[in-house]
């Protein structure tokens, strides 16, 4: 395994004006955008070819995983240099592709855009890099699934337990418990409405997918809000067994709202920053 595919077409709408102009992604926490620290965790779980999906308005994060000439020739051999090495070294670790998606219909249609990048022959890693884990110093939640990847070999999908009133900001999971902290899911469901969901075991943004999962997004009728819901593509491998939920081991935030982003900077400035 790879590949992994980062889903990075979306609005941002709710950081406006920020993002008007500017990707969401490329927000920084400190001092690195929130994309780097989503290919950082790929990258050390081994995934060196990160595919970006992206759209119209994103050139930046390309612009961000290349040299950038000018610069670089400016500040070499100055002390300011070593600002530059953790982007330098994802950009030697790695190499990245991108292709657009047009019309935003959700994640399941933005993974299935991202299907000519990362193809059929290997299963491949997601992160939609709005959720920024941290697991101090140990393996980051992306290596922690491939491991569990290659002894299962089915779909992962990584959860927390979230508070029992923010279930329908998420895609929820049943499913019986294996291990402890690992289930075999039964079924899925997208944002459920509080007081239908079957569980508070909450998919955060990270999962491994089986490429059969193209055909069967191909095939997935737009559901919750109108869009293709990569949800409903694995509840689908769900019926037939094959989709593992794992309790992750760190934290997440969810940088893709105002005070998760505010909870994560302060989180990296205290324990990560050193410049
Ligand atoms: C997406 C998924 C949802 C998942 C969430 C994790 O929702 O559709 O199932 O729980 O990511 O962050 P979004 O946050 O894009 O609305």
């Amino acid at each position: 395994m790879k590949k992994c595919l980062f889903p990075v077409a979306g609005y941002g709408t709710r950081f406006l004006p920020a993002t008007k102009s500017m990707p969401k992604e490329m927000l920084p926490i400190v001092n690195k955008p929130l994309v780097q620290y989503g290919v950082e965790e790929a990258i050390q779980a081994g995934l060196t070819d990160i595919a970006f999906v992206t759209g119209r308005g994103k050139r930046a994060i390309a612009d961000h995983f290349d040299i950038s000439y000018e610069l670089e020739h400016q500040i070499a051999g100055t002390s300011k240099e070593s600002y530059l090495d953790s982007i330098r070294n994802v950009i030697n670790s790695g190499t990245f592709s991108m292709t657009r998606q047009r019309e935003m219909k959700g994640l399941g249609h933005a993974i299935l855009t991202g299907e000519v990048l990362v193809g059929r022959e290997d299963a491949f890693g997601v992160i939609l890099s709005d959720d920024l884990c941290q697991n101090n110093g140990g393996d980051g939640v992306m290596q922690q699934m491939v491991k569990l990847y290659k002894q299962f070999r089915c779909s992962i999908v990584a959860v927390m337990e979230v508070p029992s009133d923010e279930v329908d900001k998420y895609g929820v999971i049943v499913g019986t418990e294996l291990n402890k902290g690992l289930f075999r899911v039964e079924s899925m469901v997208e944002k459920p409405p509080v007081d239908e969901a079957p569980s508070n075991l909450a998919v955060i943004g990270r999962y491994i997918l089986t490429p059969d999962i193209f055909d069967i997004l191909r095939d997935t009728k737009p559901g919750k809000n109108g869009e293709i819901q990569i949800t409903d593509a694995l509840n689908r491998q769900a019926a037939d067994g094959c989709v593992m939920a794992y309790k992750f081991k760190g934290r997440r935030f969810d940088c893709g709202s105002v005070p998760g982003f505010v909870e994560a900077t302060n989180f990296v400035f205290e324990h990560f920053y050193d410049q």
